[in-house]
């Protein structure tokens, strides 16, 4: 390995940073991670930290997950890559599809199309949606329905559902026939109502006078992630998501649940469709799919879904989209290594408790810090903190402040992060009850240094 000096004085030099300006990452030198292990990562000059990030939301299971890293390693050894397009399969994403099926038989989903990553498997969603009412002959249904504040990654077709400016302004035009409804959250919207099922029953209005505007019958899909995640810890009210069901079967529009951060157990359920008891035609997933150890994902498809494109007789269910990796056999051998672990470890059981703790514990801070403006989570391992100058006013905090915080957290033993006015907590579904205390010691300690 370059030395220590190299890996500082080159970070940003030659490689540009996700989600970052190209300067900022020249002047804010970012934080070079060179180890981790358990539920903590360890940074080029020896400080270790609890990891209260997970990774990015995926690694639910730690950093020493041993039989994935086996699975991997035995993998590469066996078939390190073969295709699965037309004509060619492997032994290992077969076994996995088998696996998938089973865990996610309560959704009602049993097919399975493997991706490389979240984006991808948003992709292939919204594509796998206009082709499925293509083939019933209703062409016409081509628009996507979503929520403001939402997000779906960065391809295209995400880009053009997601709901936050920062993800879509530089890179209009975007696709068109893509409409948005304000999201179910309670702390700001368009019409002032604090009061979680009014709100929720106000976005299901704007959601029902949307498809009247637009026509049903122009409508693909709606794409809805169970709690929204990167825009903050948006948790809606348990009557939303099966009201947006509802609409959905009513006016024939498919539904999508963007599970690539809550699958396989971060909320503190299986998935985020069955905590609230909704049943998607289409399931993204992908991140925690593999423990974050590699890149891959799946989109789970609903039998009826399944059965209009099986039934086909017509040519139109021949399917014109895959990836040169969907189904890497070294994807398909961690993912299976992993949802047996995830199995083994009930983490629904541990997500529930320390994201019982952890909210209650920040919520402690809410009290002490009038910084905080307001606190999102309650279910499982994904909690937010909005900062605000003013709680009256609920006015923005100043820009550097968050990342203040961050960096006094961070000092004082745990990585967390900064999304805009928000710092967000994802870790590992294996945190322990310590770990948890030590997250909310650091955040005490970052907001105390403001
Ligand atoms: C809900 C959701 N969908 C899609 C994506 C995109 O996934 P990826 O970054 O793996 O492409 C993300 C990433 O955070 C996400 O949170």
């Amino acid at each position: 390995m370059k030395d220590e000096n190299f890996l500082k004085a080159n970070n940003a030099r030659s490689l540009w940073h996700p989600m970052t300006a190209p300067s900022d990452s020249l002047t804010n030198a970012p934080t070079i991670i060179t180890g981790a292990s358990g539920t903590r990562i360890r940074d080029i000059d020896g400080h270790e930290v609890v990891d209260g990030v997970g990774g990015l939301w995926n690694v639910n299971l730690g950093y020493s997950c041993q039989p994935v890293k086996e699975a991997i390693a035995a993998q590469l050894e066996a078939l390190p890559y073969y295709s699965i397009f037309r004509g060619t399969s492997n032994d290992k994403v077969i076994e996995l599809a088998e696996e998938l099926r089973a865990f996610f038989a309560p959704d009602g989903l049993t097919r399975a199309f493997f991706t490389s990553g979240g984006s991808d498997s948003v992709e292939t969603a919204l594509r796998l949606a206009r082709q499925y009412h293509k083939i019933r002959g209703e062409s016409g249904r081509v628009k996507f329905l979503s929520l403001k504040k939402g997000y779906h990654g960065t391809h295209i077709g995400g880009a053009s559902v997601n709901g936050n400016a920062n993800f879509r302004s530089a890179y209009e035009p975007l696709l068109p026939g893509c409409h948005h409804i304000p999201a179910p959250y309670d702390y700001r919207n368009p019409f002032n109502e604090t009061d979680p099922a009014r709100l929720a029953q106000l976005c299901l209005q704007a959601l029902e006078d949307e498809i009247a505007f637009q026509g049903a019958g122009t409508i693909a899909a709606f794409i809805m992630e169970p709690i929204l995640g990167a825009g903050g810890v948006i948790t809606p009210h348990p009557s939303f998501m099966p009201g947006v069901e509802a609409i959905c079967r009513k006016n024939g529009i498919l539904l999508i649940a963007d599970e690539v951060i809550t699958a396989f157990g971060r909320t503190g359920a299986w998935t985020g469709s069955r905590l609230w008891g909704v049943k998607p035609d289409f399931t993204c997933t992908a991140k925690a799919i593999t423990n974050g150890y590699f890149p891959f994902g799946a989109v789970m498809i609903a039998e009826s879904v399944a059965e209009v494109f099986e039934g086909d007789d017509t040519g139109r269910a021949a399917i014109g989209h895959g990836y040169t990796y969907s189904g890497h056999p070294v994807g398909a051998a961690a993912a299976l290594a992993c949802l047996a672990e995830t199995k083994r470890l009930n983490v629904v059981e541990n997500a529930a408790a320390r994201g019982a703790q952890l909210w209650v514990g920040i919520n402690r801070l809410k009290d002490k810090y009038s910084a905080i403006g307001d606190v999102r989570g309650g279910h499982g391992l994904m909690l937010a903190i909005e900062l605000v100058a003013d709680r009256d006013a609920k006015s923005a905090p100043p820009k550097a402040q968050p990342g203040q915080v961050q960096a006094a957290a961070y000092a004082a033993g745990a990585m967390v992060r900064v999304s805009g006015p928000n710092i967000i907590l994802s870790p590992p579904l294996v945190l322990t009850q310590a770990d948890a205390e030590t997250i909310l010691s650091a955040l005490d300690a970052g907001f105390a240094a403001l």
